[in-house]
């Protein structure tokens, strides 16, 4: 049988993703950030998952406001990184499981998750800067991927109670395939942040601090937070962090964290990594 095995919460900034692919890491800007996820990079790939399951925002990528879905999930075999703007990353392309994305896309709808089926998207920073976050640069990504796109973007956004009920049914849905495979999930964005507008620039460390106690302990309160406090304390793209609630839910209610950090500022955001494993 399939198995959920860790959950990763990650900030999915793309100047991170440029540091990278322009070998500034070890620069002063940037030094502490990837010394302090350097122990979520050994945790990931002591771990070794076969397939992760990427929870992100497409950001006008793939989707544009012509059609808005509210969740996604991608079932082809390949995803190409997407040109944003400055051509597309050069990093390896994504290798998906169609069958088990198709698994879980038959049992989510049957569940009464109302999935969109993608068989073609471009993939971009939301996702691949996660990968280049816990792979580095790699020749080939470790992992088969399984992207699963939340719209985060256009009002009305999913409520985190929406999010991490569906998270629940992923795991269901992972654990009712019969193949022995290691599933991590991923939710990605946030923290704190604002791109635009007259608070552009605000951070709130103190709300994410709070918000990460609460996502390990008190899943089942946080989730009840509404989009308005969101909006408030952490910015209007601060409700990307609602996309870390599918992760958690797809977790036991009870977890061990196995690491956290944040660092402030990456580019606009507050930067938050939690990694997660169930107790039992
Ligand atoms: C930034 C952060 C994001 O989450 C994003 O999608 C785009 C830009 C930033 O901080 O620059
Ligand atoms: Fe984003």
């Amino acid at each position: 049988m399939a198995k959920i095995i860790a959950g990763l919460g990650t900030s999915h900034v793309p100047a991170i993703g440029a540091a990278i692919d322009h070998e500034k890491t070890q620069e002063s800007y940037w030094k502490p950030l990837f010394e302090g996820i350097q122990p979520a990079r050994q945790w990931i790939n002591e771990l070794k998952p076969d397939v992760c399951i990427i929870v992100y925002n497409d950001h006008a990528s793939a989707f544009s406001l012509e059609a808005i879905s509210t969740f996604a999930i991608g079932v082809a075999p390949e995803f190409l990184p997407a040109d944003e703007g400055y051509g597309p990353r050069k990093v390896p392309a994504v290798k998906g499981n169609s069958k088990l994305a198709w698994h879980i896309a038959e049992s989510l709808i049957k569940d009464e998750f109302d999935m969109t089926i993608v068989n073609e998207m471009p993939v971009d920073h939301g996702l691949t800067v996660p990968l280049s976050l816990m792979y580095d640069k790699p020749d080939v990504w470790p992992c088969e991927v399984i992207p699963l796109c939340v719209n985060v973007i256009q009002y009305p956004q999913p409520t985190a109670n929406r999010c991490y009920n569906l998270g629940k049914s992923i795991c269901r849905a992972v654990e009712s395939y019969p193949e022995a495979i290691r599933v991590a999930i991923v939710g990605t964005g946030g923290l704190s942040h604002q791109l635009q507008g007259e608070r552009a620039g605000l951070i709130n460390s103190d709300f994410d601090e709070n918000w990460l106690d609460d996502l390990v302990s008190k899943p089942e309160e946080l989730k009840n937070v509404s989009h308005t406090e969101y909006l408030r304390e952490a910015g209007s793209e601060g409700i990307e962090m609602i996309m870390w609630f599918i992760m958690r839910g797809a977790l036991d209610e009870r977890v061990k964290q196995v690491y956290r950090f944040t660092h402030c500022p990456v580019s606009n955001t507050n930067y938050g990594l939690l990694a997660l494993e169930n107790e039992s």
